[in-house]
């Protein structure tokens, strides 16, 4: 006896298009089962206050969502970059796919707290393309402003972009589609639907096996439209996990970057819980170079995060919370689950990987001042003279790691709701 597939809202719409028009592009599947406005994964993860999909109680943790210190140290970087900029009297921090707001609560309170001058010269500006319904400080894209001096940034966003897939088959770049037949969704393969997928992959045929899949992030282009319109003099800082190109597409990954996340469990299926499930692909750092690059922005740097925060100087909060335990200032519970937050940021095999990839836009007379960046090039940690913040000073909430249940320690293949370690979220071989 067969059974009738009972199908939700999103994927009814879904297979009702694809009865019309055919299979879909992998980037308009991704973009339905992330973004659409009812029934996708993160309007609907957020349409109720403290729903997240980040978090303890969400899908998988990010590096605001560790520790405050995170938003500390990259205010102490923004401060030195508008120290830079000569100390104007106005510098924007706009923030993109700010999700709900917690790097802009650790940013200003940090802020307002140790750097007192330039708070005075500080706006900060959270947008997001599905602000959460908790957070009322972010806002939609129609508010990204234009024409700022200050700095562009963003955590984790251009690995949630929708991306094309594509498989090599009889050595020729092949694109794969999402159909439905069967009363499942399946791929099917067809020719590209847009050149451009080929003009990043081409390059790599020679050294890429048969049936090696990879994603293409089109919407790159986008990005930088906008990143440029919103800065006329400045820096960009974009913080994701991802390679330049020639590591991103290498024999070895031969199963592409694409990865999901459902309540703390890795998997590889975006096919299944279509709209409950969160949908990531590594970045390609030399599109992001180029895109930046055709409007005007030149990177600075791309250190690992682990290099950029040791530069800024973690250590130095590092020492301080431990020196709070022997004064007594703290319990030991407390200095145990900071320092879990703190080292979770530089952990090589997790959060430290990602890269921190700094651009700038300068002015004429801006000169080479602009390169100068302590995160980028090291020098005197900008720690030095300043406070560590805590999880329990700090306004917005954050992952307790430790109680729950620590992602670093486990080594085992996680089972169905338990979390995986850092190590098996990042890895290339899940
Ligand atoms: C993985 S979450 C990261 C959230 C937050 N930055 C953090 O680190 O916790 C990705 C976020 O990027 C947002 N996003 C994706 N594409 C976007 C776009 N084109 N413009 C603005 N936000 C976008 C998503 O809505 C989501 O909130």
């Amino acid at each position: 006896m067969t059974t009738t597939p009972i199908h939700n809202a999103l994927e009814l719409r879904l297979i009702e298009h694809i009865a019309q028009y055919g299979p879909i592009t992998f980037e308009a599947f991704m973009d339905a089962a992330l973004y659409d406005e009812q029934h996708g994964y993160y309007p609907s993860r957020r349409r109720h206050p403290g729903s997240t999909p980040v978090g303890t109680d969400g899908d998988y943790f990010t590096s605001p969502s560790s520790h405050p210190a995170f938003g500390a140290l990259l205010a102490l970087q923004l401060e030195e970059m508008w120290r830079n900029l000569g100390t104007p009297d106005e510098f924007t921090v706009v923030e993109m796919g700010a999700g709900d707001g917690v790097l802009q609560s650790d940013i200003t309170e940090y802020v307002k707290r140790e750097l007192p001058e330039f708070a005075k010269a500080m706006s900060y500006v959270a947008t997001d393309l599905s602000p959460s319904a908790g957070a009322d400080s972010v806002s939609d894209n129609s508010a990204l402003p234009i024409g700022i001096t200050g700095c562009v940034i963003s955590n984790e966003m251009l690995d949630a972009h929708p991306v094309n897939r594509f498989v090599i088959q009889n050595g020729e770049v092949r694109e794969i589609f999402v159909d439905y037949r069967d009363g499942e969704f399946v791929e099917s393969l067809g020719d590209l639907s847009e050149p451009e997928i080929a003009g990043r992959v081409d390059p790599f045929l020679g050294s890429l096996p048969e049936f090696y899949r990879g994603e293409v992030n089109l919407r790159l282009g986008y990005w930088a439209d906008s990143v440029a319109a919103t800065l006329e003099r400045g820096y960009v800082m974009t913080i994701d996990y991802g390679y330049e190109r020639p590591e991103l597409y290498k024999p070895t990954r031969a199963d592409g970057s694409l990865r999901c996340y459902y309540q703390h469990t890795l998997g590889q299926n975006p096919l299944s819980r279509i709209g409950k499930q969160d949908i990531t692909a590594h970045v390609d750092f030399t599109a992001v170079d180029h895109m930046l690059m055709v409007m005007g922005i030149q990177r600075i740097g791309k250190p690992s995060q682990q290099e950029f925060l040791s530069n800024v100087g973690i250590d130095g909060f590092l020492s301080e919370v431990n020196d709070r335990a022997t004064t007594g200032n703290i319990s030991g519970t407390e200095v145990q689950e900071d320092l879990a937050g703190i080292g979770s940021l530089i952990d090589p095999e997790g959060l430290g990987r990602f890269r921190v990839a700094v651009h700038s836009r300068a002015a004429v007379d801006d000169g080479e001042r602009l390169r100068s960046l302590t995160g980028v090039v090291g020098g005197v940690p900008l720690t030095r003279g300043h406070n560590a913040p805590t999880l329990n000073d700090s306004a917005a909430d954050h992952a307790r790691l430790l109680r729950a249940s620590n992602p670093f320690v486990s080594s085992t293949q996680p089972q169905p709701g338990e979390m995986p370690t850092w190590e098996q979220m990042f890895s290339d071989e899940p």
